[in-house]
């Protein structure tokens, strides 16, 4: 949620690092730079207080559970593991098949939906082109950048309403449909053909530039056998920029349909379905909203640019207080840390969602944050701004604190208090019975949704409840203590922690 504008800001640091390196080095095409040095901390002896968020936090940044290479290994099938959430919002789910190099072909199947569930089959299509992968990306740093050729995209119709949808955005001498003639249920139609020099996509805005960033991820299980996940590139926000967008984020990974996260269910069933045949997914027990409790990620979550975050939202449902722990990394597994935003506030839920069914409408003000630094060029920023504008000028140590509240925010950093942003929630249970939270996309371009014409429409990966404890004392500490036990603040604990290990940074610094 809030503060996410410091994409904007780090993006600069990071590129002018870049140009740094590259002036000096020059570029292979598989290196790819290591970050600024910034010690690592040890973020379980920050969350002690929340042992099961701390387990779940520390269980992300657990070393060697998760490894990439570059270039990736991509050939394989690869498949949604739910009903995906587009901007728009479009529903969609995606089974792509990429074959293995050099002629590295790709086909692939998307089948879009009219219902948030993915039960409601509209229309399938089929894509067939070429990939060549190009280089190790340098500005999302663990991906691959990448180039696709379409060759031909093809489309099959499931269902009368989209008939007439489709019948309205399609120019009918592109179908091949003389003066009088309808679109038919099941008939295959050809929308591109490379050699034919046909186009029909424009009118669908569909694109493929998601294959331009690609990262396949294998996570090792103690017991088990090891999965693996597909990142593809994310999709703008802005309908009209999603054709040209270069992704720098990724979407919900798709899973390896041999090796998959298990159970899965969802997973075989977009395996198994074709053009003809959409997948028609389960309906998934829909649960009210009760955002009581803490709430983490489930993985080191990516944003479009530079950005590596885990997140931990602490909600109070009856207080309507909400507060946001957003621990932010320069490395896609979340161990070497850049700073760390809390932000807190209050929220409203104004009610059900019209364009997504089953998700809910809010609005959050976020009226206090605060704000710790690891990263040496964002410290030395922060540190010269004028007072009064960004914390305390000159008060800037890498791993202290500062508030930012009583400045109104921080120019700097993009971070105007108090806030407003409209949001879009939604709950579902995960395959084991968990509680999943989905908030709103961002705007990919780095904005703030402030208004509701803004309100997002599609989702960021879930995370999971982590404890259900609620919050006693708002604002006073920015973390949670357990409603049941004592009425003792943590926040006095947390502080001298985290001078501590500050302490030690600042050491670390001057040995580097
Ligand atoms: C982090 O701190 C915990 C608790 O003090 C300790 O058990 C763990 O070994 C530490 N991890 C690292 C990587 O220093
Ligand atoms: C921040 O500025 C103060 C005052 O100019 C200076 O003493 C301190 O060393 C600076 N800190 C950093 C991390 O640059």
């Amino acid at each position: 949620m809030a503060g996410e504008r410091l994409i904007h800001l780090l993006r600069t640091i990071w590129m002018v690092f870049l140009m740094q390196v590259l002036s000096v080095r020059g570029s292979k095409l598989w290196e790819v730079p290591t970050a600024p040095l910034v010690p690592h901390t040890n973020l379980s002896t920050r969350l002690f207080w929340e042992p099961q968020c701390q387990a779940q936090l520390r269980h992300l940044q657990n070393e060697g559970r998760i490894t990439a290479t570059i270039p990736p290994k991509l050939e394989g099938h690869w498949v949604s593991s739910r009903c995906e959430v587009r901007p728009g919002p479009e529903f969609l789910t995606r089974s792509y098949t990429l074959y293995q190099s050099p002629t590295r072909l790709f086909r692939a199947l998307q089948h879009y939906y009219s219902d948030s569930e993915c039960q409601v089959p509209t229309y399938s299509l089929v894509i067939r082109g070429k990939l060549r992968l190009r280089q190790a990306s340098w500005i999302t740093r663990g991906a691959t950048e990448a180039e696709h050729h379409l060759h031909k995209v093809g489309m099959v119709i499931h269902s009368q309403k989209a008939i007439h949808h489709l019948a309205t955005r399609l120019p009918s001498s592109c179908l091949g449909l003389k003066a009088e003639g309808h679109l038919v249920l099941h008939r295959f139609y050809e929308l591109f053909n490379a050699k034919a020099e046909k186009d029909c996509l424009g009118a669908l805005g569909f694109s493929m530039m998601e294959l331009e960033l690609l990262r396949v991820e294998t996570h090792h299980h103690p017991h088990g056998r090891p999965a693996q996940e597909l990142f593809l590139g994310d999709v703008h926000t802005e309908w009209n920029e999603r054709v040209h967008y270069r992704p720098s984020g990724y979407q919900e990974p798709l899973q390896n349909a041999m090796h998959h996260i298990h159970p899965c269910p969802v997973c075989g069933l977009v395996y198994r379905a074709s053009e003809q045949h959409p997948p028609i997914l389960p309906p998934s027990p829909s649960i009210p909203l009760n955002l009581n409790g803490n709430w983490v990620s489930q993985r080191c979550e990516s944003r479009p640019a530079v950005l590596f975050l885990t997140r931990l939202f602490v909600f109070n449902e009856e207080q309507h207080t909400w507060e946001g722990t957003y621990h932010h990394y320069s490395d896609p597994t979340c161990r070497q840390p850049s700073f760390t935003l809390s932000a807190s506030g209050n929220y409203v839920k104004v009610g059900q969602s019209i364009k997504v069914r089953g998700a809910t409408e809010l609005v959050f003000k976020v009226t206090h944050a605060k704000v710790i630094v690891f990263d040496r060029a964002l410290l030395r920023e922060l540190n010269s701004t004028q007072n009064g504008r960004c914390g305390q000028a000159g008060g800037w140590e890498a791993g202290i604190e500062q508030d930012i509240t009583w400045t109104n925010g921080c120019d700097a950093l993009g971070i105007r208090l108090p806030h407003k942003e409209y949001e879009l929630f939604k709950m579902e249970v995960d395959r084991k019975g968990h509680p999943l939270l989905f908030n709103g996309e961002r705007p990919t371009d780095g904005s703030s949704p402030e208004r509701p014409a803004k309100r997002p429409t599609s989702f960021q990966t879930p995370m999971v409840q982590c404890s259900t404890s609620v919050r006693v004392e708002p604002h006073h500490s920015p973390y949670s203590d357990h409603s049941k036990g004592p009425k003792k603040s943590s926040a006095n604990a947390l502080h001298s922690s985290v001078i501590l290990l500050s302490l030690l940074n600042a050491w670390i610094i001057h040995l580097f």
